[in-house]
């Protein structure tokens, strides 16, 4: 099977990219590496640098290709809270543009990398696949907005949709500019010796997912059929101020924590329900919070 990347340089592609290999599957990648680097992509994939946006050299890129799995995308919620056109440019012109290359190339299955991000506050926990979608950035309500895209080529052209909503994916290899995500930031800081700066004093709860378990379900899913939401997370709920004691446990010292105080937008808790991720291809996640943390401190400390 050949397997079309986007995104393929970035943190989670990058990972993707090498577990496809490993299984055997043929792999292209296509990246315009605005944010990845092609040093991450595999050298027994091959690179194909272009925009998702660019249909001449996406067309090139389909041919021999059996199914997408499209993670190319603008990440930073701040910056799509400041430049929401830019976010919809990049990400939902960007998804619709690629979808309408597959449809011509014949093309017709997707993994997408969607995000917790689409539910918003959510009412319940663990979230289901089923609880309300009510982005509150516009980096969610991009991601909400390609699932409907989906869904609907689903209906009208028989694509086989496969969305995946991601947790809080953490590990070896996370290398955002600018990087907002806690584990990296908090890793990064308790090397440098550095106080590390912390909202709500760490009292949020969120539902860390270790990259390569991650990074497994999408090959899990690649035959599935029809339009499917899943989601990805360990369906565990830890404080953030837990994982950065853990983070102090394995270095063996600690370092003073900077209190930012609240932040307006911050939703408190959230965590998975992955039953349906389960049920249906058997996936499970098998890294542990501490052993992803050593693996990750490991990777930042080399
Ligand atoms: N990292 C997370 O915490 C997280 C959580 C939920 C969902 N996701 C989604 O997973 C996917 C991968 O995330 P990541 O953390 O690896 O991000 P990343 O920034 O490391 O990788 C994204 C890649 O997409 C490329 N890209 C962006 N726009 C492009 C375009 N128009 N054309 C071609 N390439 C383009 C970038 O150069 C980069 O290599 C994204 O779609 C993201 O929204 C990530």
């Amino acid at each position: 099977m050949n397997v079309l990347v986007t995104g393929g340089a970035g943190f989670i592609g990058s990972h993707v990219v090498r577990f496809l290999l490993e299984d055997g599957y043929q792999v292209k990648v296509v990246d315009n590496l605005s944010r990845g680097n092609k040093e991450s992509v595999d050298s027994r994939a091959e690179l194909i640098v272009a925009d998702i946006n660019n249909s001449k050299k996406v067309k090139e890129a389909l041919k021999g290709v059996d199914a997408v799995i499209h993670m190319a995308g603008l990440i930073v919620v701040p910056e799509s809270v400041k430049d929401p056109i830019k976010y919809c440019e990049n990400n939902v012109i960007g998804a619709v543009s690629l979808i309408e290359s597959m449809r011509k190339a014949g093309v017709k299955k997707i993994i997408f990398s969607s995000s917790a991000c689409v539910y918003g506050t959510p009412d319940k926990l663990p979230i289901k696949e089923d609880a309300p979608v009510r982005p509150d950035n516009p980096y969610g309500a991009s991601k909400a907005s390609i699932e409907t895209f989906l869904q609907t080529y689903n209906v009208i052209h028989g694509f086989d949709s496969i969305i995946l909503r991601y947790f809080n994916p953490y590990g070896p290899g996370e290398e955002h500019v600018p990087e907002t995500h806690a584990i990296p930031n908090f890793i990064k800081a308790t090397l440098a010796k550095k106080p590390i700066p912390l909202y709500w004093q760490g009292e949020q709860i969120r539902d860390f997912i270790y990259i390569e378990d991650l990074a497994r379900a999408h090959i899990d899913v690649l035959d599935q059929k029809g339009y499917q939401v899943f989601n990805i997370g360990t369906e565990k709920g830890i404080k953030v101020k837990d994982v950065i004691s853990e983070i102090f446990k394995i270095v063996g010292y600690e370092v003073p924590i900077k209190d930012l105080g609240e932040r307006l937008g911050d939703v408190h808790a959230n965590f998975a329900s992955s039953e349906k991720l389960k049920k249906a291809v058997g996936w499970r996640p098998k890294v542990e919070l501490k052993d992803g943390l050593k693996r990750t401190v490991d990777y930042y400390e080399s």
